[in-house]
């Protein structure tokens, strides 16, 4: 049975890498003769901050694979602030770069530095994050934010027999950043699966709060989600009800809830952990699953997502057709903006060694305690 499960995993990862992973293929193939094209060329990458490993992952990956390509990069990381952000971008554009990647911090808030952009002829791809209001988003390429929720609220669901009619239990809900188009993706995803227990009372949001504007918590901040969880902690819990679940939804957040619940005695044999979801597979949190502090992360593969736009880069500058599988989803209030979607996967204490250490995501050495 375990053998089975580890061939159906490994297979989904070999899937999903296919799925994202063409670009990989294409680089490892000569014929595909690209490695000259990019002489020269300048791309410029705006990522969010340096505070989050993903970020530095995905920057790293980008500027490795673009760089072996023979492009010049211009990477920079706008520390969560916004006029920084579009300063950087400013820069970019008057150093000549022929093609914008960018994380947006506030995704509404380039509309006027992307209509620079556009004046001069660069194309824009959007990275993870939608760039919303503007007309100037080229391309969109993310993982399935919808899919990331659905895979949390699923793993809420098998992990507390929802399906079989168990319940009721316990939960509290939170969400991203509100800023971050993702975030209200993967709160939608998680609830399409967790809102019908809700409704029939399997599910008990004990706290009441579980609309979006409620339970976001402003730039995925890890303190303030913290505080939040102190506080619910505080109101509802504190005279031995029972906390079942916790909709986190993605790794920063799980890090201040985590610290929330040890500081209030949570992890012992009478006050177990709440099941705890997550997302990005952060070291951390990895240790975390490890020590059964969280129950499960969902992986994004930064090297893939790179992969992917590096592809649409070489599309871009070679004049050719740019790869995108999504041409519906991803309105950004001006236009749907065509996207290539990679597949996210989940992890938990059961299969985080074949997923991130059998593909050389980590090492041993990164998951030390
Ligand atoms: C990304 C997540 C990340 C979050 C906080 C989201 O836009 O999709 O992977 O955890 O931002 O940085």
């Amino acid at each position: 049975m375990k053998k089975l499960i580890i061939f159906i995993l490994a297979a989904a990862i070999m899937v999903s890498i296919a799925a994202c992973g063409s670009a990989t293929k294409d680089s490892a193939n000569p014929s595909s003769g690209s490695s000259d094209n990019g002489k020269d060329v300048l791309i410029g990458v705006s990522m969010p901050t340096q505070s989050l490993q993903r970020w530095n992952q995905d920057g790293a990956n980008l500027k490795a694979q673009l760089e072996a390509k023979g492009y010049k990069v211009d990477l920079q990381y706008a520390n969560n602030d916004v006029n920084t952000q579009i300063q950087q971008i400013e820069n970019m554009i008057l150093k000549g770069s022929k093609v914008l990647v960018i994380a947006a911090i506030d995704g509404s808030a380039l509309t006027d530095v992307l209509k620079k952009a556009a004046d001069n002829g660069i194309k824009v791809i959007a990275y993870d994050r939608l760039i919303m209001q503007s007309e100037h988003v080229d391309y969109y390429a993310t993982f399935d934010n919808f899919k990331v929720g659905v895979i949390q609220g699923q793993y809420i669901e098998e992990k507390l027999g929802l399906k079989e009619g168990k319940g009721p239990y316990n939960i509290e809900i939170f969400a991203g950043s509100p800023d971050d188009n993702n975030a209200t993706f993967f709160h939608n995803g998680a609830m399409s699966v967790l809102k019908p227990y809700i409704d029939n009372g399997q599910l008990v949001v004990v706290s009441g709060q579980k609309d979006f504007v409620t339970v976001a918590i402003q730039g995925w901040d890890s303190a303030k989600a913290q505080a939040r969880m102190d506080n619910l902690i505080t109101a509802y819990y504190a005279d031995g009800t029972k906390l079942d679940a916790v909709l986190s939804p993605n790794d920063s957040l799980a890090i201040g809830i985590i610290a929330s619940l040890k500081n209030a005695g949570y992890g012992t044999a009478d006050k177990p952990y709440p099941i705890l979801t997550g997302q990005d597979c952060d070291k951390p949190n990895v240790i975390a699953m490890i020590n059964g502090q969280q129950s499960m992360s969902v992986f994004k593969d930064t090297r893939v997502l790179a992969s992917k736009v590096v592809e649409m880069i070489e599309a871009i500058t070679q004049g050719k057709e740019v790869p995108v599988n999504d041409t519906k989803t991803y309105h950004n209030g001006v236009k749907v903006v065509p996207s290539y979607l990679c597949d996210p996967v989940y992890v938990d204490v059961n299969n985080y060694k074949e997923i991130l250490l059998d593909s050389g995501y980590y090492t041993e050495d990164d998951l030390k305690q």
